[in-house]
């Protein structure tokens, strides 16, 4: 694998040397990953999800689970209780988990874990099996180069206290928007939030959430659909919006296959995706069946 960071919440523009993909430790790809969408701290969702991993997963030599966002970082015993409990059952399953950030996360406990453990690489040590992985973060399975670009938008931020339960490191900023346009090409784009490209019908928003967050909202779409139109992926997997579907979009260079999962509580929340042939795997038809579209 060959990856690296960019630098997050950075105003040096030099940062974006540093998503160029580095020389890195060879470790053979593993051929399926589990995908799954936000858990949002859902322990016990969480918990049911590894569990089948074994299943879902048998005969993988190194069993991967890939988040994508809004994972569960959280403050306090309820935090540390998830995360020790995640980590325990990815013990017992024998797997690891790497995940996007989200807009649901702690960041100021995602920066201290960042400052206190990080691999050559860029992956950030939350647990000895689970990593985050940095916006900008990029690897290579199986002739292809994967980029990770979490962050999105609370839009009940109205209702949320600053450093209890919203951090304003949930949006991309501008410089990692540089840095990672910067950093050229990427066939698989892994995200948390959706695209402003990928169109979708949402029912009127509840009077209580703001209008400054609902701009907010569509500005971040638009940031990541830059950073899309930059990178050009051929695959484009989100969570945040807690819809399970597969598009194929058209951003103006070619189709891109866009899939993104449901969340915690649903079992489109979850999906076995062949990381060489770049196709989803259907447990059983009716259950995994992301077939259907929107
Ligand atoms: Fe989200």
């Amino acid at each position: 694998m060959a990856s690296g960071p960019v630098a997050s919440g950075t105003d040096d523009p030099l940062a974006s040397r540093m998503g160029e993909p580095v020389a890195s430790r060879t470790a053979p790809p593993p051929r399926r990953v589990l995908v799954a969408g936000d858990w949002h701290g859902n322990r016990e969702w969480a918990i049911n999800v590894l569990m089948r991993v074994p299943q879902l997963l048998a005969g993988e030599q190194k069993r991967l689970v890939l988040h994508l966002g809004d994972f569960g970082i959280w403050p306090g015993a309820e935090g540390r209780r998830y995360l020790g409990s995640v980590t325990a059952v990815l013990d017992t399953v024998d797997a690891e988990l790497w995940f996007v950030d989200g807009n649901h996360e702690d960041f100021v406990e995602l920066a201290r874990m960042a400052s206190g453990g990080t691999l050559p690489d860029g992956r950030v040590v939350v647990r000895p099996n689970i990593y985050h992985l940095p916006r900008g973060y990029r690897w290579r399975w199986h002739g292809r180069t994967w980029l990770a670009c979490g962050g999105g938008v609370s839009l009940d931020k109205a209702g949320r206290v600053e450093g209890r339960d919203w951090w304003p490191q949930e949006e991309i900023t501008r410089w990692e928007e540089t840095a990672i346009v910067a950093s050229g090409h990427a066939d698989v784009l892994v995200c948390h939030d959706c695209p402003s490209g990928v169109e979708h019908g949402f029912p009127r928003p509840p009077a209580w959430w703001a209008q400054a967050d609902l701009s907010r909202n569509d500005a971040h779409r638009e940031r990541l659909q830059r950073i899309a139109d930059a990178v050009r992926p051929a695959h484009l997997v989100h969570g945040h919006l807690h819809r399970a579907y597969q598009r194929s979009c058209d951003f103006g260079y070619g189709p891109v296959e866009v899939t993104g999962l449901a969340a915690d509580g649903l079992l489109r929340n979850f999906a076995v995706l062949d990381t060489e042939l770049m196709t989803w795997r259907l447990r059983r038809r009716g259950l995994l069946d992301l077939g259907a579209r929107h």
